[in-house]
Protein backbone atom coordinates (compact mmCIF):
# COMPACT_ATOMS: atom_id res chain seq x y z
CA UNK A 1 0.00 0.00 0.00
CA UNK A 2 1.64 3.13 -1.14
CA UNK A 3 2.86 5.50 2.10
CA UNK A 4 -0.13 8.07 1.73
CA UNK A 5 -2.50 5.23 1.98
CA UNK A 6 -1.24 3.75 5.37
CA UNK A 7 -0.68 7.21 6.73
CA UNK A 8 -4.76 8.04 5.75
CA UNK A 9 -5.64 5.14 7.38
CA UNK A 10 -4.00 5.82 10.50
CA UNK A 11 -5.14 9.25 10.89
CA UNK A 12 -8.52 8.03 10.47
CA UNK A 13 -7.77 5.63 12.82
CA UNK A 14 -6.87 8.28 15.25
CA UNK A 15 -9.69 10.40 14.70
CA UNK A 16 -11.90 7.78 16.01
CA UNK A 17 -13.54 6.81 12.61
CA UNK A 18 -15.59 4.00 11.92
CA UNK A 19 -13.52 1.47 13.83
CA UNK A 20 -14.91 3.07 17.15
CA UNK A 21 -18.11 3.58 15.77
CA UNK A 22 -20.19 1.27 18.19
CA UNK A 23 -18.78 3.17 21.57
CA UNK A 24 -19.76 6.15 20.17
CA UNK A 25 -23.18 7.51 20.03
CA UNK A 26 -22.65 9.85 16.98
CA UNK A 27 -22.88 8.80 13.59
CA UNK A 28 -20.34 8.59 11.54
CA UNK A 29 -19.45 10.31 7.91
CA UNK A 30 -16.97 9.91 5.53
CA UNK A 31 -15.76 13.21 3.88
CA UNK A 32 -14.35 12.47 0.03
CA UNK A 33 -13.28 16.20 0.22
CA UNK A 34 -10.74 17.67 2.91
CA UNK A 35 -10.66 20.76 1.11
CA UNK A 36 -14.50 21.61 1.36
CA UNK A 37 -14.70 24.72 3.77
CA UNK A 38 -13.95 24.22 6.86
CA UNK A 39 -17.04 25.51 7.66
CA UNK A 40 -19.13 22.75 6.49
CA UNK A 41 -16.68 20.29 8.13
CA UNK A 42 -17.21 22.18 11.42
CA UNK A 43 -20.91 21.70 11.88
CA UNK A 44 -20.33 18.09 11.06
CA UNK A 45 -18.38 17.96 13.45
CA UNK A 46 -20.64 19.16 16.42
CA UNK A 47 -23.12 15.88 15.76
CA UNK A 48 -20.83 13.47 14.12
CA UNK A 49 -17.88 11.00 13.92
CA UNK A 50 -16.08 13.06 10.91
CA UNK A 51 -12.80 11.19 8.90
CA UNK A 52 -12.30 12.49 5.42
CA UNK A 53 -9.74 11.63 2.76
CA UNK A 54 -6.85 13.80 3.20
CA UNK A 55 -5.45 14.99 -0.50
CA UNK A 56 -6.59 17.77 -2.56
CA UNK A 57 -7.57 14.86 -5.57
CA UNK A 58 -10.07 12.93 -5.88
CA UNK A 59 -10.16 9.64 -3.37
CA UNK A 60 -8.99 6.38 -5.10
CA UNK A 61 -11.64 4.49 -5.56
CA UNK A 62 -10.34 1.69 -3.30
CA UNK A 63 -9.83 3.86 -0.62
CA UNK A 64 -13.23 5.08 -0.77
CA UNK A 65 -14.80 1.66 -0.56
CA UNK A 66 -12.63 0.88 2.23
CA UNK A 67 -13.75 3.66 4.32
CA UNK A 68 -16.86 4.55 3.69
CA UNK A 69 -17.56 0.75 5.57
CA UNK A 70 -19.77 1.23 8.45
CA UNK A 71 -20.39 4.46 8.14
CA UNK A 72 -23.62 6.46 8.68
CA UNK A 73 -23.35 9.12 6.05
CA UNK A 74 -21.05 9.96 2.94
CA UNK A 75 -20.38 13.21 2.01
CA UNK A 76 -19.34 13.28 -1.78
CA UNK A 77 -18.19 15.74 -4.82
CA UNK A 78 -18.72 14.81 -8.53
CA UNK A 79 -15.52 13.15 -8.61
CA UNK A 80 -16.88 10.44 -6.91
CA UNK A 81 -18.61 7.83 -8.33
CA UNK A 82 -21.24 6.42 -6.17
CA UNK A 83 -22.30 3.48 -7.34
CA UNK A 84 -23.87 -0.47 -6.50
CA UNK A 85 -20.17 -1.10 -5.48
CA UNK A 86 -19.89 1.75 -2.94
CA UNK A 87 -23.20 1.23 -1.40
CA UNK A 88 -22.61 -2.64 -0.87
CA UNK A 89 -18.79 -1.65 0.94
CA UNK A 90 -20.92 1.05 3.42
CA UNK A 91 -23.17 -1.62 4.37
CA UNK A 92 -26.74 -1.54 5.11
CA UNK A 93 -26.62 0.96 8.27
CA UNK A 94 -25.56 3.92 5.32
CA UNK A 95 -28.51 6.57 5.69
CA UNK A 96 -28.01 8.84 3.43
CA UNK A 97 -25.53 10.65 0.70
CA UNK A 98 -25.32 14.29 0.06
CA UNK A 99 -23.27 15.53 -2.82
CA UNK A 100 -21.84 18.79 -2.70
CA UNK A 101 -23.22 19.86 -6.42
CA UNK A 102 -26.39 20.22 -8.11
CA UNK A 103 -25.87 17.71 -10.25
CA UNK A 104 -26.17 13.68 -8.96
CA UNK A 105 -25.31 12.03 -12.30
CA UNK A 106 -22.01 10.60 -10.43
CA UNK A 107 -24.27 8.98 -7.78
CA UNK A 108 -26.77 5.86 -8.70
CA UNK A 109 -30.01 7.40 -6.98
CA UNK A 110 -32.01 3.94 -8.24
CA UNK A 111 -29.97 1.69 -6.16
CA UNK A 112 -30.26 3.97 -3.15
CA UNK A 113 -33.96 4.87 -3.54
CA UNK A 114 -33.96 0.92 -3.26
CA UNK A 115 -32.36 0.95 -0.11
CA UNK A 116 -33.67 3.15 1.32
CA UNK A 117 -30.73 5.57 1.77
CA UNK A 118 -31.78 9.81 1.29
CA UNK A 119 -29.71 12.03 -1.12
CA UNK A 120 -28.56 15.35 -0.88
CA UNK A 121 -27.71 17.92 -3.01
CA UNK A 122 -27.15 22.04 -3.62
CA UNK A 123 -29.35 23.36 -6.34
CA UNK A 124 -30.27 26.95 -5.95
CA UNK A 125 -27.60 28.81 -4.54
CA UNK A 126 -25.23 28.32 -7.04
CA UNK A 127 -27.80 29.24 -9.88
CA UNK A 128 -26.30 32.59 -10.06
CA UNK A 129 -22.60 31.84 -10.02
CA UNK A 130 -22.98 29.42 -12.57
CA UNK A 131 -25.14 31.39 -15.02
CA UNK A 132 -22.39 34.22 -14.20
CA UNK A 133 -20.05 31.71 -15.51
CA UNK A 134 -21.27 30.71 -18.88
CA UNK A 135 -22.08 34.23 -19.70
CA UNK A 136 -18.74 35.02 -18.81
CA UNK A 137 -17.36 31.79 -21.43
CA UNK A 138 -20.09 32.68 -23.60
CA UNK A 139 -18.35 36.19 -24.04
CA UNK A 140 -15.44 34.99 -24.10
CA UNK A 141 -15.69 32.40 -26.87
CA UNK A 142 -18.25 34.66 -28.94
CA UNK A 143 -15.43 38.01 -28.94
CA UNK A 144 -12.68 35.44 -28.99
CA UNK A 145 -10.90 36.58 -25.62
CA UNK A 146 -8.59 34.02 -25.02
CA UNK A 147 -7.49 33.73 -28.69
CA UNK A 148 -6.72 37.79 -28.93
CA UNK A 149 -5.29 37.75 -25.32
CA UNK A 150 -2.75 35.09 -26.77
CA UNK A 151 -1.66 37.29 -29.92
CA UNK A 152 -0.48 39.79 -27.40
CA UNK A 153 2.23 37.37 -25.55
CA UNK A 154 3.13 35.61 -28.91
CA UNK A 155 3.83 38.33 -31.40
CA UNK A 156 0.98 38.04 -33.21
CA UNK A 157 -0.40 41.68 -32.52
CA UNK A 158 1.08 43.71 -35.08
CA UNK A 159 -1.14 46.39 -35.24
CA UNK A 160 -5.03 47.68 -35.16
CA UNK A 161 -6.49 45.82 -38.12
CA UNK A 162 -10.12 46.00 -39.16
CA UNK A 163 -11.53 42.69 -39.30
CA UNK A 164 -9.30 41.17 -36.97
CA UNK A 165 -10.09 38.84 -34.06
CA UNK A 166 -13.96 39.56 -34.78
CA UNK A 167 -16.41 37.66 -33.17
CA UNK A 168 -20.08 37.43 -33.51
CA UNK A 169 -22.44 39.51 -31.30
CA UNK A 170 -25.26 38.54 -29.26
CA UNK A 171 -27.14 41.35 -30.61
CA UNK A 172 -29.87 40.74 -33.05
CA UNK A 173 -29.10 36.83 -32.49
CA UNK A 174 -31.01 33.29 -31.89
CA UNK A 175 -30.51 31.94 -28.71
CA UNK A 176 -31.57 28.49 -28.01
CA UNK A 177 -31.03 27.04 -24.78
CA UNK A 178 -31.51 23.26 -23.84
CA UNK A 179 -32.94 23.21 -20.51
CA UNK A 180 -34.64 26.21 -18.57
CA UNK A 181 -34.32 24.76 -15.37
CA UNK A 182 -33.14 27.63 -12.72
CA UNK A 183 -29.95 27.84 -14.04
CA UNK A 184 -31.37 28.11 -17.55
CA UNK A 185 -33.28 31.22 -16.24
CA UNK A 186 -31.22 33.02 -15.03
CA UNK A 187 -28.77 32.53 -18.05
CA UNK A 188 -31.94 34.10 -20.34
CA UNK A 189 -32.10 36.72 -17.84
CA UNK A 190 -28.56 37.51 -18.26
CA UNK A 191 -28.42 37.25 -22.00
CA UNK A 192 -31.75 39.60 -22.48
CA UNK A 193 -29.77 42.93 -21.88
CA UNK A 194 -27.60 41.99 -24.69
CA UNK A 195 -30.33 42.16 -27.18
CA UNK A 196 -31.30 38.91 -28.52
CA UNK A 197 -33.51 38.92 -31.87
CA UNK A 198 -35.05 35.34 -29.83
CA UNK A 199 -34.35 33.00 -27.20
CA UNK A 200 -35.69 30.07 -27.52
CA UNK A 201 -35.47 26.74 -25.08
CA UNK A 202 -36.11 23.38 -25.55
CA UNK A 203 -37.45 21.44 -22.36
CA UNK A 204 -39.60 18.28 -22.21
CA UNK A 205 -42.50 20.27 -21.12
CA UNK A 206 -42.93 24.06 -21.68
CA UNK A 207 -42.44 26.59 -18.62
CA UNK A 208 -44.77 29.72 -20.26
CA UNK A 209 -44.61 31.52 -16.31
CA UNK A 210 -40.81 31.30 -16.16
CA UNK A 211 -40.27 31.86 -20.07
CA UNK A 212 -42.70 34.55 -20.42
CA UNK A 213 -40.30 36.64 -17.99
CA UNK A 214 -37.45 36.53 -20.81
CA UNK A 215 -39.57 36.41 -23.98
CA UNK A 216 -38.32 33.27 -24.45
CA UNK A 217 -40.68 30.62 -26.75
CA UNK A 218 -40.41 26.78 -26.10
CA UNK A 219 -39.31 24.77 -29.52
CA UNK A 220 -38.22 21.34 -30.01
CA UNK A 221 -34.75 19.89 -30.16
CA UNK A 222 -34.33 20.00 -33.52
CA UNK A 223 -35.78 23.71 -34.00
CA UNK A 224 -33.34 24.65 -31.60
CA UNK A 225 -30.32 23.14 -33.03
CA UNK A 226 -31.05 24.31 -36.44
CA UNK A 227 -31.71 27.71 -35.88
CA UNK A 228 -29.77 29.44 -32.96
CA UNK A 229 -26.44 31.31 -33.74
CA UNK A 230 -25.92 30.48 -30.02
CA UNK A 231 -26.58 26.96 -28.50
CA UNK A 232 -26.70 27.31 -24.31
CA UNK A 233 -26.35 23.65 -22.86
CA UNK A 234 -28.00 24.03 -19.17
CA UNK A 235 -29.63 20.39 -18.49
CA UNK A 236 -29.06 17.94 -16.57
CA UNK A 237 -27.22 14.72 -17.68
CA UNK A 238 -29.69 11.78 -17.93
CA UNK A 239 -30.32 8.76 -20.32
CA UNK A 240 -32.04 11.35 -22.37
CA UNK A 241 -30.03 13.77 -22.85
CA UNK A 242 -26.40 11.46 -23.01
CA UNK A 243 -24.76 12.58 -26.11
CA UNK A 244 -28.01 14.20 -27.52
CA UNK A 245 -24.83 16.22 -29.24
CA UNK A 246 -23.76 14.32 -31.14
CA UNK A 247 -22.67 14.10 -35.26
CA UNK A 248 -26.53 14.19 -36.85
CA UNK A 249 -26.80 16.98 -34.57
CA UNK A 250 -24.00 19.28 -35.22
CA UNK A 251 -24.32 18.73 -38.60
CA UNK A 252 -27.67 20.57 -38.51
CA UNK A 253 -26.32 23.41 -37.18
CA UNK A 254 -25.65 26.91 -38.60
CA UNK A 255 -22.17 27.14 -39.98
CA UNK A 256 -21.91 30.46 -37.19
CA UNK A 257 -23.34 28.87 -34.43
CA UNK A 258 -21.49 29.12 -31.25
CA UNK A 259 -21.75 25.77 -29.17
CA UNK A 260 -21.77 26.90 -24.99
CA UNK A 261 -21.49 23.86 -22.09
CA UNK A 262 -21.85 24.57 -18.61
CA UNK A 263 -23.85 21.61 -17.85
CA UNK A 264 -22.05 18.15 -17.83
CA UNK A 265 -19.31 16.64 -20.80
CA UNK A 266 -21.79 13.26 -21.21
CA UNK A 267 -24.33 15.33 -23.44
CA UNK A 268 -21.68 15.63 -25.91
CA UNK A 269 -19.92 13.44 -28.49
CA UNK A 270 -16.69 14.98 -28.20
CA UNK A 271 -15.43 13.55 -31.22
CA UNK A 272 -18.44 14.88 -33.30
CA UNK A 273 -17.76 18.27 -31.42
CA UNK A 274 -14.36 18.26 -32.85
CA UNK A 275 -15.13 17.23 -36.25
CA UNK A 276 -17.62 19.72 -36.67
CA UNK A 277 -15.21 22.72 -35.16
CA UNK A 278 -12.66 20.95 -37.21
CA UNK A 279 -15.18 21.47 -40.83
CA UNK A 280 -16.46 24.60 -39.53
CA UNK A 281 -19.73 22.95 -39.48
CA UNK A 282 -19.90 25.47 -36.34
CA UNK A 283 -18.41 28.23 -35.44
CA UNK A 284 -16.88 28.02 -31.66
CA UNK A 285 -17.36 26.39 -28.20
CA UNK A 286 -17.01 27.23 -24.84
CA UNK A 287 -16.52 24.33 -22.68
CA UNK A 288 -16.77 24.21 -18.71
CA UNK A 289 -17.04 20.57 -18.84
CA UNK A 290 -15.31 18.15 -20.53
CA UNK A 291 -15.24 14.35 -20.56
CA UNK A 292 -12.74 13.19 -18.98
CA UNK A 293 -12.23 15.85 -16.44
CA UNK A 294 -9.47 16.96 -16.15
CA UNK A 295 -9.12 16.90 -20.24
CA UNK A 296 -5.87 14.88 -21.06
CA UNK A 297 -3.21 17.62 -22.27
CA UNK A 298 -2.25 15.61 -25.76
CA UNK A 299 -6.49 16.08 -26.50
CA UNK A 300 -7.20 17.20 -29.81
CA UNK A 301 -9.70 20.22 -28.88
CA UNK A 302 -6.68 21.45 -26.89
CA UNK A 303 -5.31 22.47 -30.49
CA UNK A 304 -8.41 24.10 -31.57
CA UNK A 305 -8.41 28.17 -31.70
CA UNK A 306 -11.94 28.45 -31.51
CA UNK A 307 -12.31 26.35 -28.50
CA UNK A 308 -12.44 27.67 -24.77
CA UNK A 309 -11.90 24.83 -22.27
CA UNK A 310 -12.18 25.94 -18.55
CA UNK A 311 -11.29 23.28 -15.76
CA UNK A 312 -15.62 23.19 -14.61
CA UNK A 313 -15.42 26.00 -12.12
CA UNK A 314 -19.15 26.83 -13.12
CA UNK A 315 -19.81 27.31 -9.23
CA UNK A 316 -16.42 28.47 -8.15
CA UNK A 317 -17.18 31.92 -6.34
CA UNK A 318 -16.21 31.62 -3.09
CA UNK A 319 -19.09 32.60 -1.29
CA UNK A 320 -21.37 29.83 -3.24
CA UNK A 321 -18.71 26.67 -2.47
CA UNK A 322 -18.72 28.17 1.40
CA UNK A 323 -22.13 27.73 1.68
CA UNK A 324 -22.66 24.94 -0.66
CA UNK A 325 -20.32 23.36 1.89
CA UNK A 326 -22.58 24.18 4.81
CA UNK A 327 -25.53 22.98 2.89
CA UNK A 328 -24.39 19.51 2.22
CA UNK A 329 -23.28 19.21 5.81
CA UNK A 330 -26.93 20.56 6.91
CA UNK A 331 -28.29 17.94 4.19
CA UNK A 332 -26.22 14.90 6.06
CA UNK A 333 -27.05 16.18 9.41
CA UNK A 334 -31.12 16.60 8.65
CA UNK A 335 -30.59 13.24 7.08
CA UNK A 336 -28.86 11.24 10.10
CA UNK A 337 -31.91 12.88 12.32
CA UNK A 338 -34.90 11.78 9.91
CA UNK A 339 -35.43 15.62 9.59
CA UNK A 340 -36.80 17.11 5.77
CA UNK A 341 -33.26 17.98 4.26
CA UNK A 342 -32.54 21.60 2.81
CA UNK A 343 -31.98 19.97 -0.70
CA UNK A 344 -32.75 16.08 -1.18
CA UNK A 345 -33.40 14.56 -4.46
CA UNK A 346 -37.03 13.17 -4.95
CA UNK A 347 -36.57 9.47 -5.56
C1 LIG B 1 -21.41 21.33 -10.87
O1 LIG B 1 -21.23 20.92 -11.97
C2 LIG B 1 -22.49 20.91 -10.05
O2 LIG B 1 -23.20 19.97 -10.40
O3 LIG B 1 -22.65 21.50 -8.97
Amino acid sequence: MPPRLVLAQVRNFLQLGHRTRRMSSKPSVYVTRPDVDDSGLELLRKSCQVSTWHETFPVPRSELIREVAGKDALYCALTDKVDKEVLDAAGPQLKCVATISVGYDHIDVEECRKRGIRVGFTPDVLTDATAELTLALLLATNRRLFEANRQVYNGGWKSWAPMWMCGQGLKGSRVGLLGFGRIGQEIAARIVPFKPAEITYTTRTARPEEAAAVNARHVDFDEMIRNSDFIVVCCALTPQTKEIFNASAFQKMKSNCIFINTARGGVVDQKALHDALTTKQIQAAGLDVTTPEPLPLDDPLLKLDNVVILPHIGSADIETRKEMSRITARNIIAGLADKKMEAEVSL
